[in-house]
């Protein structure tokens, strides 16, 4: 007779990430899958469970579970097992207690601003974070009354200047968008706890291949999974991974608040996701290379890029990450016209926005994100006419040089 095979999976999904645990890959193949309980018809792959509804059986069923007594699903705003897959999987990478998804990145951090901060509390942001994420704060946020103060990447002092007693949250993104500045989190995380103040961090540009946020003491963890996480440029999602009772009050926000993710989204994130340690190790390795190679190129004014030590961070980046990314910033040697004539010459990199993707992506922020502020409002914001935002696919490295040499010949 064949003996059944001991239950597979055990300790893939749970818990903080430790060195002697699973590794990235492992973790993003197999992790809130594997289980038994959540394997479904033994399908190798989590199906899609394309519903809004879900019935009961008779009354009895209905009150055991208003009671908490039968752990299920009742309406597609309030769960999904296929997102429920998806959140495991992302808990583990990141090594929080659980995880919940949203529509896109914006609904993540919208409804973890307004979850969050109650009325007339203070915030304290970043000033290069994602465009959309500061408008929201100023046009938004101030309805509450929630009062916010922008402080410069990387600067704990400024940070322990800006807090007040009524502060609830300091925001940033880490690696910040499009200057790449890296945030020690362990410091700020001592500076903000020791005033009651929590930390939430967007993760997007790092992805937890390259950092796990809460293991710096981050209180909270957000991604745009619509870049890295998901990473083939074909959908739009978010989420937030963090501490079970935090979790949960985001988890009621999005049932309230109703940007949650299509089911079939859940899915091809959950498809996605099981190749990201590949991916980031593509990125990583395209990313440095190319960032040498361009900072060396005598077309190239400056270049930002935590993984090489012209960066103000790169100290902090080299101690608390374990990979780069593949988005690179510089500035051409050249004016507008330039920088057009080197975006329009690419032959490899799509034009266009966003990162993350298997593709690679290129774009001038002055027409792309920045487009309708002023040259003097986007000079003020350090947006110059001839930066460049380069986001590396996982194509390989050496086509992606002899394209990018081609291109500089005709800025
Ligand atoms: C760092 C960062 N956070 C959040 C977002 C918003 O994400 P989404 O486009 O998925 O709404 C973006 C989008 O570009 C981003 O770059």
């Amino acid at each position: 007779m064949n003996e059944r095979r001991p239950p597979a999976g055990e300790g893939l999904s749970a818990g903080p990430r430790s060195s002697d645990g699973p590794g990235d890959s492992t973790r993003a193949v197999h992790a809130g899958e594997r289980e038994r309980a959540h394997r479904h018809g033994d399908a190798i792959t989590t199906p899609i469970f394309q519903t809004s509804t879900y019935t009961f059986d008779d009354s009895e069923q209905v009150r055991a579970y208003q009671e908490g007594r039968l752990p299920r699903d009742e309406y597609g705003r309030y769960g999904n097992p296929t997102w429920r897959a998806v959140e495991r999987k992302l808990a583990a990478l990141e090594g929080g207690d659980d995880a919940v998804l949203f529509a896109s990145g914006m609904c993540a951090a919208t409804t973890m601003f307004l979850a969050l901060l109650p009325q007339g509390s203070h915030l304290v942001v970043t000033s290069d974070c994602y465009r959309r994420t500061r408008q929201f704060i100023r046009q938004y946020l101030t309805k509450l009354g929630v009062e916010t103060t922008v402080i410069e990447p990387a600067d704990t002092q400024k940070l322990a200047d800006a807090l007040r007693p009524e502060t609830k949250l300091f925001f940033t993104e880490s690696p910040t968008n499009p200057y790449l500045r890296v945030i020690d989190i362990a410091e700020a995380a001592r500076v903000c706890h020791a005033r009651g103040v929590q930390v939430v961090i967007d993760s997007t540009f790092a992805s937890p291949v390259n950092q796990c946020a809460l293991s710096y003491g981050a209180d909270l963890v957000i991604h745009s999974a619509t870049k890295y996480l998901s990473g083939h440029n074909d959908l739009l999602a978010g989420c937030a991974i963090g501490p079970a009772p935090m979790i949960g009050t985001l988890r009621d926000a999005v049932g309230v608040m109703g940007g949650i993710l299509d089911p079939h989204a859940a899915w091809l994130l959950l498809r996605g996701l099981k190749t990201l340690g590949l991916r980031m190790a593509r990125h990583n390795e395209n990313g440095l290379r190319i960032a040498r190679w361009l900072e060396a190129h005598p077309k190239v004014r400056r270049l930002w890029y935590p993984g090489l030590p012209s960066h103000p961070d790169h100290a902090i980046a080299a101690a608390t990450m374990r990979g780069f990314g593949g988005v690179v910033t510089f500035e051409i040697d050249s004016d507008f016209d330039g920088a057009q004539r080197f975006v329009d010459a690419v032959r490899i990199p799509y034009i266009g926005p966003s990162l993350g993707g298997v593709e690679s992506l290129i774009e001038l922020p002055a027409t792309m994100s920045y487009w309708d502020l002023s040259r003097d409002e986007r000079y003020a914001l350090g947006i110059t006419d001839s930066l460049v935002r380069l986001s590396l696919g996982v194509e390989d490295g050496e086509d992606l040089i002899a394209d990018l040499a081609q291109a500089l010949e005709r800025a």
